[in-house]
């Protein structure tokens, strides 16, 4: 059996990459190819499988280039919003995605995110590399405490779940807004809102976990921020988009919020340089699934879907 014809768009994991050989006929992985590079290898080698990342906008446009030989787009993320789903599976495509393996490292990064912010971790390292030398009053430096806090939940799917698990450790009373209410075991006690504004008045830590769609599309913006108890403090670790940055960075001059933890900007990488500015603001560059294992386990997962799909047999992960 020939081995299936395969790009990759992404540069991949080590050993990922290098297992790629062994069952396919494939191009790509070791650097980062742009979308239109993709797609030109793609009909180059009549390609039966791309594989993208969330930096590869599969738009309509881009989705009516790809070959016919393609069978399936797989993208090596758990969030899909990059890929118009629709545009694909009216080419006959099969897309998939990885979700559960990165479940657990995207709620550790939510967690280090809350603990960041409200502790004001930024400004304390900081100020250890400037050299200290000053002690402090028993007012100065003072974050706001965590543990036994009522943190709200945006999307309370598997990450969110992940997310309340791990807050419930903390002594943490644990709200949430979802389309729909979670089985009561998975609920643990967690309290459900089905209206996101009348859960924002009992939070004091908002941590947002939903994709990226129409319907999210800055649902944190002024009127919603303001819903927020003062001194709140905000957690992204889903998408940007869920984000208007400008009420954000009003929020987080006046005051309305005490800090807010990102991961992730509506612009990726050319995110919003005003927040550079803001001592409040804890920033890292889209990492929620940044570790060894999670990675190769992403890779892996995504290889999988691809291999099955290309063998004629059902997707693991099917979107
Ligand atoms: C990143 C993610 O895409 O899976 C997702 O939806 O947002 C992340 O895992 C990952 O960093 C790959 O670039």
């Amino acid at each position: 059996m020939p081995k299936p014809r395969l790009i990759v768009a992404p540069s991949l994991p080590d050993s990922v990459f290098r297992g790629l050989a062994e069952r396919f006929e494939s191009q790509g992985g070791d650097v980062n190819l742009t979308v239109d590079e993709a797609i030109a290898a793609t009909i180059e080698r009549q390609a039966e499988a791309l594989l993208v990342s969330h930096r590869h906008k599969m738009t309509a446009d881009q989705i009516a280039k790809l070959p016919g030989s393609l069978k399936i787009l797989a993208t090596v993320t758990v969030g899909y919003d990059h890929i118009d789903v629709k545009a694909a599976r009216s080419r006959g495509l099969i897309v998939t995605n990885t979700p559960d393996v990165l479940t657990d490292c995207t709620a550790d990064m939510a967690l280090l995110l809350i603990l960041a912010a409200s502790r004001r971790a930024k400004e304390a390292e900081q100020l250890m590399r400037q050299g200290w030398r000053k002690n402090f009053g028993m007012g100065e430096f003072l974050g706001r405490q965590v543990s036994h806090k009522r943190l709200g939940i945006f999307g309370m799917g598997r990450i969110g779940q992940a997310v309340a698990a791990r807050a419930r450790g903390f002594g943490m009373e644990i709200l949430y807004c979802n389309r729909r209410p979670l089985a009561a075991e998975l609920e643990a006690g967690a309290r459900y809102f089905s209206d996101f504004r009348a859960m924002l008045p009992h939070c004091d830590i908002l941590s947002l976990h939903a994709p990226a769609t129409p319907e999210t599309d800055k649902i944190i913006n002024d009127e919603t921020l303001a819903l927020l108890p003062k001194g709140a403090v905000l957690v992204n670790t889903a998408r940007g988009q869920l984000v208007d940055e400008n009420a954000l960075i009003n929020a987080l001059q006046s005051g309305q919020l005490f800090a807010a933890g990102l991961d992730v900007f509506r612009q990726e990488p050319d995110f919003d340089k005003r927040f550079i500015e803001l001592p409040n603001v804890f920033l890292t560059p889209h990492i929620g699934s940044a570790t060894l294992e999670t990675r190769n386990a992403m890779g892996f997962r995504a290889l999988d879907n691809i291999e099955a799909v290309c063998a004629g047999k059902p997707a693991i992960d099917p979107v």
